[in-house]
C-alpha cells in the first residue's frame, strides 16, 4: 500500500476521491482548518437540499470543481451525533466507505482525518480506525465463478489530510491495517471449500505464517500423534483419509520463556458428525468448524506484525470429522493425551476432543493461561444468537482483563456459567473418567467446560464463536461469510499484557 506521508493541506491533495465525516451539528465543523478555507458555506447548502445526509453510515458522493484541479469527488459519510459516537461507530463509519470503495471501484482516497475527530477519539486514534475499518469494509470473498470477468481492485493508495502529527497519524493507520488484514486472512480461510483445506493444508498455512514472521513452528503429524499418545485428536480423525495434524507456533517476547499466553484453536477442517452424523441441512457451512484456529493464525500475524513484549504460545489441532468403517462411534471409550478417559456419546461433539489435547500440550509447552476458540456447539447460538461470542471461565482476573480487550474492539463477548453441578455431569460415566456429551440442555457449557477438565487450575477462558464466525448475510464490517472473529480481540489482549 501506497502511503503519502506529506500530504498535510488540501491543496496538496492528489487523489481524485476525498472522505470527509459529516454530522448532524456541522456547524461545530466550522471551526476546522480545512471547512471555512475550501467549503465555505457550500456543507450548508448541500445539507439544505438534501444532497448529503448526517445519518450515520450514510454515504454520499459530491462531484467536485473548484480550486484543487485533482479533485474528482467527495465522498461523504454521515456520523451522526458526534457526542455520541464511540470508537466502534467509527470503525463502522470506516468500514461503510471501505464497502463503497470495493462496490465503485476506488483504489486511492485522502481522508480528512480531522472531520472525524469525535469529544472522545482524536485525529490520531480516528487514523487507526480508519485504517482498521476501511480494510475490514473493503474485503471481499474470493470465489470460483469462470464466469466472472471483473477485475478486482484493491485498495492500494491513501493521503491524509491532518492538522496532527502526520507521522503519528500514519502509523496508527498503519497498525489499524495490520489488524484488519489478519481479520482479513481468517476470513478467506474460513470460506475455503473443504476440499482445499486439509488439516495438511492448515498446517501448511501455518508454516508460511511462521517463515514470513519469524516464528518458531512444529507440526506433528499422524504417527508423531500416536508415538505420544493423543488420543482426542486421534479419535476424531480415525474415519478420515486425510491425517491430522497438531500445529504449535511459539513467538517469543521476552528474554525468558515465562508467563506465557496459551491460544488454543479448533481446526475441524470438515464436520460431518461422524456416525452421529449431522442431518443434511446441518452439515452445510461446516468448512467453517476451523474458525477457531483461523482467529488463533490471525491473532499470531498481528503479534508476528507488531512484536510485543509478550510471550504467546498457539496450539492448533486440526482434523476433518469423517465416517468409515473403521470412524469413533458411539460408546466407544478412549484415552486423552493427559491419561484422562472419555466414553464417547456423541461423535458429534469432537470439537471438544481435539481441544482438549491441544490444550494438554499447550499447558505442557509453558502456557501459564489459556484462551480456547472454537465453533463448539450449536447451543451458543441458541441462548445468545449469531452475534455473541459466549464464554466460559475458571478465573475472575484473568477474564477481567479479557473483556477490556474485548470492549476495546467491540466484539461482544457474553459469559455463561459454569456451576459444580455442570462439572458432575461431565465427569458422569459408568465406564470412563468423563464422557463427552452429558446432554442438550443448555449444552454449550458442556462443550467449554469438558474443555476445563483439562486445563485443570491454569486460568483459562473458552470463546464459542459458533454463532459468531460465520455471518449468514452480509454486516457492517463485512460480508457474508468469515468473519474473523476474536482475531483482534486475542491481539489486544496480548498487546495490553506487553504493556502492562
Ligand atoms: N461444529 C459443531 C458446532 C457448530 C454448530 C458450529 C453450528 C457452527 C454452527 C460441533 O462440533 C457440534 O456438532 N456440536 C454439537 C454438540 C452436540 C452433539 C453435543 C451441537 O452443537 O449440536
Ligand atoms: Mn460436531
Ligand atoms: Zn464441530
Amino acid at each position: 500500500m501506497n502511503i503519502e506521508n506529506n500530504v498535510k493541506t488540501f491543496e496538496t491533495v492528489t487523489s481524485e476521491t476525498l472522505i470527509i465525516g459529516i454530522q448532524k451539528h456541522h456547524e461545530q465543523m466550522k471551526n476546522w482548518s480545512l471547512f471555512n478555507e475550501f467549503f465555505g458555506e457550500k456543507i450548508d447548502v448541500w445539507l439544505r437540499n438534501g444532497e448529503i445526509s448526517t445519518d450515520a453510515h450514510k454515504i454520499t458522493k459530491i462531484p467536485y470543481t473548484g480550486v484543487n484541479s485533482q479533485l474528482k469527488r467527495i465522498i461523504f459519510v454521515g456520523l451522526g451525533e458526534r457526542k455520541n459516537s464511540t470508537t466502534d461507530d467509527l470503525r463502522e463509519v470506516f468500514a461503510a466507505i471501505g464497502k463503497e470503495m470495493s462496490v465503485s471501484k476506488l483504489s486511492d482516497i485522502a481522508i480528512w482525518v480531522e472531520s472525524f475527530v469525535t469529544d472522545q477519539i482524536d485525529e490520531v486514534k480516528s487514523a487507526f480506525l480508519a485504517g482498521e475499518g476501511l480494510h475490514l469494509g473493503n474485503y471481499t470473498s474470493p470465489n470460483y465463478k469462470t464466469s466472472s470477468n471483473e477485475t478486482d481492485v484493491y485498495f492500494d493508495a491513501v493521503q491524509f489530510v491532518t492538522t496532527a502529527n502526520i507521522e503519528e497519524v500514519v502509523s496508527n493507520f498503519e497498525v489499524g491495517k495490520i489488524y484488519a488484514d489478519a481479520v482479513n486472512e481468517a476470513r478467506s480461510l474460513i470460506n475455503l471449500p473443504p476440499n482445499m483445506l486439509t488439516a495438511t493444508d492448515l498446517a501448511n498455512y501455518a508454516v508460511e505464517v511462521a517463515t514470513k514472521y519469524d516464528f518458531e513452528i512444529e507440526v506433528l503429524n499422524k504417527a508423531q500423534l500416536e508415538e505420544i499418545g493423543m488420543g482426542g485428536i486421534l479419535a476424531v480423525n480415525r474415519g478420515s483419509v486425510e491425517e491430522p495434524r497438531l500445529i504449535t507456533i511459539k513467538y517469543q517476547g521476552t528474554q525468558n520463556w515465562e508467563n506465557v499466553i496459551g491460544l488454543v484453536g479448533k481446526g475441524v477442517t470438515y464436520d460431518t458428525g461422524g456416525y452421529s452424523l449431522k442431518p443434511r441441512e446441518g452439515m452445510i457451512g461446516m468448512k467453517g468448524d476451523m474458525g477457531g484456529a483461523a482467529g488463533v493464525l490471525g491473532a499470531m500475524q498481528i503479534i508476528g506484525a507488531t512484536r510485543p513484549k509478550q510471550n504467546v504460545i498457539a496450539v492448533i489441532g486440526s482434523t476433518d470429522n469423517m465416517v468409515s468403517g473403521d470412524a469413533m462411534k458411539p460408546d466407544d471409550v478412549i484415552t486423552m493425551y493427559n491419561g484422562k478417559t472419555v466414553e464417547v456419546l456423541n461423535t458429534d461433539a469432537e470439537g471438544r476432543l481435539v481441544l482438549a489435547d491441544a490444550t494438554t500440550y499447550a499447558k505442557q509447552q509453558g502456557a501459564n493461561v489459556l484462551i480456547d476458540v472454537a465453533t463448539l456447539t450449536g447451543g451458543v447460538i441458541v441462548a445468545l444468537g449469531n452475534d455473541k461470542t459466549g464464554a466460559l471461565t475458571n478465573n475472575e482476573e484473568f477474564f477481567a482483563e479479557f473483556m477490556e480487550a474485548a470492549n476495546e474492539t467491540g466484539e461482544f463477548v457474553w459469559r455463561l456459567p459454569l456451576t459444580e453441578n455442570d462439572k458432575k455431569r461431565i465427569r458422569k460415566s459408568d465406564v470412563a473418567d468423563l464422557n463427552n456429551s452429558p446432554g442438550r440442555d443448555g449444552h454449550m457449557i458442556f462443550g467449554g467446560g469438558f474443555v476445563g477438565e483439562f486445563a485443570e487450575d491454569t486460568p483459562w477462558i473458552h470463546l464459542d464463536i459458533a454463532g459468531t464466525s460465520d455471518a449468514s448475510a452480509p454486516h457492517v464490517l463485512g460480508p457474508k461469510g468469515g468473519t474473523g472473529v476474536m482475531v483482534r480481540t486475542l491481539a489486544t489482549l496480548v498487546e495490553k499484557r506487553a504493556n502492562n
